[in-house]
């Protein structure tokens, strides 16, 4: 939550850090804000809004002129989303300028005690008392910048990543790191600093992630100097050559990074198991599970903790783990998992999901977990991210930079990483014949291509889609592998078109959601080969006699449901094992195109963001 970015060098800093705040947008755009120094005057301007705003503002307000900058998108966390509780923020004296992702817990106790001490506060931000700080601190114990940051730092509790400059040091930024990310784009004596690092890629490949608790002081013409927060030791820094490129981060032609992401499903569901998976030789190698494998294998329990999408995944997985790994398998919302006491063992393997690798909820699961000393295994997206540093191994997904804020790329690769582990895993254990294990092999290479068909029927499903926008309320219905597929697809379609949507098992609906059909209710219903077809099918005529408007995901040749249905989406023939992976398919498309008819903003939907780094 919350984007920061930084430039120091011999460029205009201004085009930088504007072009960094778009591309950081997806991490919040409740409002944006950006302060240029040219060595004698600071121009700061912010605004509540998104980073277009903010550019419409500067272009009417103040001269862009400065070699150093720093800018901001937010996701409100202290204060409503206005101009004044916008970064960057100045201290009181004016000389210190700060932009801070995440929140500093003990701010009211800190800004008691400078309020006592004089200071004055214009916003209701916890970032204003951490500068506040930072200039007491500094004057009080004359030093320099830096150490100003060091020992306030150490009296906060919280997270954050902060860059921060002085007006009286105009070749000089200070950054630090403790839960949010933060990297430093190195060039040819200019300096980059942001959440990620897109708003750098086009200017240099080489980059330093900071550890938590560390701190960077960026000098031009000097060497970076990183220390430890707590101790204020000298790190050595690792400078890290990044696989990133331009193309990943741009839209690539599509009006949306969500549906380019929804179509780059085929190459990186690929991209996630090459090398992974040999079908033909019938061998599956993850690099970081294979020292680990008698833990899994010994494990009394796998805990899944996770949030949103990627708990959704977790329950996919659930299904396959217990059915061919014959593990017991318990799948948790982070956010509960954490503050409920639960009873871990160093017998149980933990596996945490997480796309962004920053979710707050899910780190302090990690953490939780590893002091009762289960081994903690995780899957992730994002390179680097806090959560794979944190966890003791993990596989990465590789589906590339997810920007649009609704998840879908990053959902089938977790589901493919975790079939990979558990078909593994069965091997191993020889709870699976071989021949399904082989079958299952050669039917996950085959995805990519089922998943590009599934694709292909996007022009029948935008039909749909302009037959129900107005629909007020959506049920989804799935059993067995996809009954989490109901839930991602209810959850997809209320994120982004804002449609009140819910998921359940279909068995469920006579338990109570029945009551809620009428001939107004659409009802997608997952409806493809399985175990369970005919029990659907039961479920589809009860919705039937109730007049609910059905809208089904079939398998490619269906006669029965085609029959019953008021609309079908079709995907091609899968085994139910794998389906969740093409019948999640039409399920995003169908929300997609129902959102941008009601004009809703598809890649930056309200009140969200895409890394929720707060409780
Ligand atoms: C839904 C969505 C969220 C995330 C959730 C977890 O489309 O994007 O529900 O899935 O916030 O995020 P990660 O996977 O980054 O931990």
């Amino acid at each position: 939550m919350c984007g920061i970015v930084g430039y120091i060098g011999k460029r205009d800093a201004y085009p930088i850090i504007l072009n960094g705040l778009k591309r950081l947008e997806y991490r919040g755009y409740d409002s944006a804000g950006i302060a240029l120094y040219d060595g004698k005057n600071i121009q700061l301007c912010k605004t509540k809004g998104k980073v277009a705003d903010l550019e419409l503002k500067v272009t009417n307000e103040m001269s862009t002129i400065g070699n150093l900058g720093i800018g901001h998108t937010r996701w409100a966390t202290h204060g409503e989303p206005n101009d004044v509780n916008s970064h960057p923020h100045y201290s009181n004296s004016g000389d210190l300028v700060i932009i801070h992702n995440g929140i500093i817990e003990n701010y009211a106790a800190l800004k008691k005690e400078l309020i006592n001490r004089g200071y004055t506060f214009y916003s209701d931000t916890d970032t204003e008392v951490l500068v506040n700080l930072i200039e007491d601190i500094k004057k009080n114990e004359n030093v320099k910048l830096g150490k100003a940051v060091q020992v306030a730092l150490n009296q906060v509790v919280g997270a954050y990543a902060i860059a921060l400059f002085d007006k009286n040091k105009p070749d000089e930024i200070v950054v630090a790191k403790l839960g949010s990310p933060l990297a430093i784009g190195i060039g040819d004596n200019e300096f980059f600093v942001a959440s990620d690092a897109s708003p750098f890629i086009e200017f240099t490949n080489n980059a330093i992630y900071l550890e938590d608790e560390e701190m960077a002081i960026i000098r031009l013409g000097r060497d970076i100097e990183i220390r430890k927060v707590k101790d204020d030791s000298i790190v050595a820094p690792y400078i890290q050559e990044l696989q990133l490129n331009l193309e990943q981060i741009e839209k690539g032609g599509y009006e949306h990074f969500m549906l380019k992401e929804i179509y780059e499903q085929p190459s990186v569901i690929k991209d996630t198991y090459r090398g992974r998976l040999l079908a033909d030789k019938g061998i599956i190698r993850l690099g970081g599970l294979e020292d680990y494998i008698e833990k899994f294998i010994n494990a009394d329990r796998i805990i899944i903790v996770a949030c949103g999408t990627s708990w959704h995944a977790g329950l996919v997985a659930e299904y396959i783990f217990e059915d061919w790994a014959r593990i017991p398998v318990e799948v948790e919302y982070a956010s509960e998992f954490r503050y409920r006491n639960p009873i871990i063992t160093e017998n149980d393997v933990v596996i945490a999901i997480s796309q962004s690798g920053e979710t707050a909820d899910t780190l302090a699961a990690i953490k939780l977990a590893k002091e009762k000393g289960a081994f903690v295994y995780g899957i992730c997206n994002v390179v680097g991210s806090t959560i794979s540093r944190a966890t003791h191994s993990g596989t990465y997904t590789h589906a590339g930079p997810e920007i649009g804020v609704a998840s879908t790329k990053a959902f089938t690769t977790q589901i493919t990483v975790l079939t990979l582990i558990a078909l593994k895993l069965a091997k191993i254990k020889g709870t699976i014949s071989q021949s399904n294990y082989m079958l299952h092999l050669r039917e996950l290479d085959l995805i990519p291509s089922k998943v590009e068909a599934a694709l292909k029927k996007n022009d029948e499903i935008e039909k749909i889609a302009k037959i129900f926008k107005d629909a007020t309320n959506f049920l989804y219905l799935g059993r067995g592998y996809n009954f989490p597929v109901a839930l991602e697809g209810a959850l997809k379609l209320k994120e982004i078109s804002y449609i009140h949507a819910e998921g359940y098992p279909a068995a469920e609906m006579k338990h109570g959601p029945i009551a809620l059909i009428d001939e107004h209710m659409p009802i997608v219903v997952i409806a493809v080969n399985s175990n369970h077809y005919e029990k659907v099918v039961s479920n589809i005529q009860e919705i039937k006699s109730r007049k609910g408007k059905i809208i089904a995901v079939v398998t490619e040749g269906d006669t029965i449901v085609r029959e019953m249905a008021d609309y079908i989406m079709e995907v091609p023939n899968t085994p139910e094992t794998l389906s969740p992976l093409v019948t999640t398919i039409p399920l995003q498309l169908l929300s997609y195109h129902i959102a941008l008819m009601l004009d809703r903003n598809v890649d930056q939907p309200r009140n969200l963001a895409k890394a929720v780094t707060v409780e």
